[in-house]
């Protein structure tokens, strides 16, 4: 076995040699209409190098006047070094699936992109079945290869992504950031195992989140990776914001609703295995979860691991978490690869075809806790557009979650923009999650509980939630839409009455419902 920390210029594998190369040499060899399939999940573990060479390479062939795009695949969202740098160079072709990068956002609401936003547990499947087309190249960010007669093991950095899939299925090879900011020591964190071709799969025999499956690395034919780049760049972690006064009652309400079903025997004395979901709302409220005297030590089942549960893993309220990728400060991240012999029992990272898989998570019995942009008064969830048209993020794995979970919830705080915008509407502008999956929404005000209401009790539990400047809006219009009830009440001509008005007077507290109504 060689490492390639040991070798000096290149490994020699019988007759082939691994060359150190620079990402411009690199980039040289990306073509447009290329695919490049990407290491990483959120920015953890995205190839930082490469990508940004390749948008330099695409200005000065715009400025030639030749045309350049690539086809960007993840496991989910990246940095600026990737979607922001190449958005800006509008050098995206089709995109998928997930991603937070604000330059990027700009870009795909200008329509310049064309992003497909898919389940993260669908988009190594997706590749394999050939749905997106070819992959041309694999990128992939390690801490560590070490060569293994003609094989190469490559240890992957701060998540699992769809790595292994776009290693196998490069069609011209793979290149690999050897990134020296992430230390070989995290090398056993990862549990590599890919899922058969329909229709031989098989059961993926997970049983509890720290259950090993696979093998610490991507095992690939080392004459495949046809570079390995050296650099020493931090992940482009996002900053949370501070819990305020806000997500920590809504982190409160979650741990009241989560006791107070426990009591009741609707979920196991042992607890529920938890899933949570991205930002500075989901950061919060495990954060308050994990305070909660009466909540019992948990284990986690999720993609995304932030800042607030790692924390909780030292402070043993957490006893192990599966997840996707590492989405924490880097100062974080640097204090897991400090007390790696603490975590690595407790921690498994996983590719996100396994960490997100409806069949694992719907048989280990999971609590799914996800941020809604908005809720309708009948249950139905919009995870990702603002006002229907504006693209957010994407739906990232929350509907893998929703849909297969024991418990279902979402929760977002009952106004945002200064209290402009009430999450709770008369119906969403548009829905990736229907009243079906959705056992609850929970705000400052308290918990809509839903299950087992019909529709117009759905409603009245969830005007309950909403922010007591628009409760009364929103009964009025119930009263309107009376006129047209069926088994739910809408008036059609005024369900986005609340939207409309936002978008021309800039506060859906000004709503005049009956201008609307017809
Ligand atoms: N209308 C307009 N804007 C809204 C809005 C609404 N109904 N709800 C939220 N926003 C805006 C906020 O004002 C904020 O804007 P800013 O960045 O200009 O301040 C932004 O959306 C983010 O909201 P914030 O309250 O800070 O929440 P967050 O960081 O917790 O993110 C989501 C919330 C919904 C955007 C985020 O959770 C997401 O992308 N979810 C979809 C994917 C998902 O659930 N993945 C988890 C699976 S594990």
């Amino acid at each position: 076995m060689t490492t390639f920390a040991a070798a000096k210029r290149y490994f020699s594998i019988n007759s082939m040699e691994i060359k150190r190369i620079q990402a411009a040499e690199a980039a040289a060899m990306i073509e447009n209409g290329h695919t490049l399939g990407l290491s990483g999940f959120t920015p953890a573990g995205v190839p930082k190098c490469v990508t940004a060479e390749v948008a330099k390479k695409a200005h000065a062939e715009h400025e030639a006047g030749r045309p350049f795009k690539v086809n960007i695949f993840t496991g989910a969202s990246t940095g600026q070094s990737c979607d922001g740098m190449l958005a800006n160079e509008q050098a995206i072709g089709l995109r998928a699936p997930y991603t937070t990068n604000p330059d990027f956002r700009k870009h795909v609401n200008l329509n310049e992109i064309r992003y497909t936003d898919l389940n993260l547990s669908n988009m190594a499947t997706q590749i394999r079945q050939g749905y997106l087309g070819d992959v041309d190249w694999a990128i992939i960010e390690a801490c560590d290869v070490e060569i293994h007669g003609s094989k190469a093991h490559i240890f992957l950095t701060a998540a699992g992504g769809i790595s292994p899939t776009v290693c196998r299925l490069a069609k011209r090879g793979i290149f690999v950031e050897l990134n020296a900011f992430h230390s070989p020591k995290s090398k056993g964190l990862h549990d590599v195992y890919e899922i058969e071709y329909h229709p031989y799969r098989t059961p993926i025999n997970i049983t509890k989140p720290s259950d090993r499956i696979g093998k610490p690395y991507v095992e690939v034919d080392a004459d495949r990776i046809l570079g390995i780049i050296e650099c020493n760049i931090p992940d482009e972690a996002r900053a949370f914001k501070d819990p305020d006064p806000i997500t920590t009652k809504i982190g409160q309400n979650v741990a009241d609703f989560l006791v107070q079903n426990m009591r009741e025997g609707k979920i196991p004395p042992t607890f529920l295995n938890l899933q949570s979901g991205v930002g500075s709302g989901a950061n919060a409220v495990l954060g308050a979860l994990g305070h909660s005297t009466e909540v019992p030590n948990f284990n986690i089942y999720t993609e995304v691991l932030q800042d607030a549960p790692v924390q909780l893993m030292r402070e043993g309220r957490v006893l192990s978490a599966s997840a996707c990728s590492l989405t924490v400060t880097n100062e974080c991240l640097k204090g897991i690869y400090d007390d790696i012999d603490f975590f690595k029992d407790k921690l498994v990272l996983r590719p996100s075809e396994i960490s997100n898989n409806p069949e694992v998570i719907a048989r280990i019995g999971v609590c799914s806790l996800n941020t809604a942009i908005e809720a309708d008064i009948y249950g139905h969830v919009n995870s990702t557009k603002i006002c229907g048209t504006k693209m957010m993020n994407g739906i990232g794995g929350s509907a893998d979650f929703t849909c297969n979970s024991y418990l279902s919830i979402f929760t977002c705080g009952s106004t945002t923009k200064g209290g402009a915008i009430s999450s709770i509407v008369p119906f969403a502008s548009h829905i990736d999650h229907t009243s079906h999956f959705v056992d609850a929404v929970i705000t400052e005000y308290g918990v809509a509980d839903l299950r087992g209401k019909c529709a117009m009790e759905k409603a009245e539990e969830l005007i309950k939630v909403a922010h007591p400047d628009y409760q009364p809006l929103l009964r009025d219009y119930l009263r309107y839409a009376e006129k047209y009830s069926g088994h739910t009440h809408h008036c059609l001509s005024a369900a986005f009455a609340m939207h409309d008005t936002f978008l021309r007077k800039g506060d859906m507290r000004l709503t005049d419902l009956a201008e609307y109504v017809k």
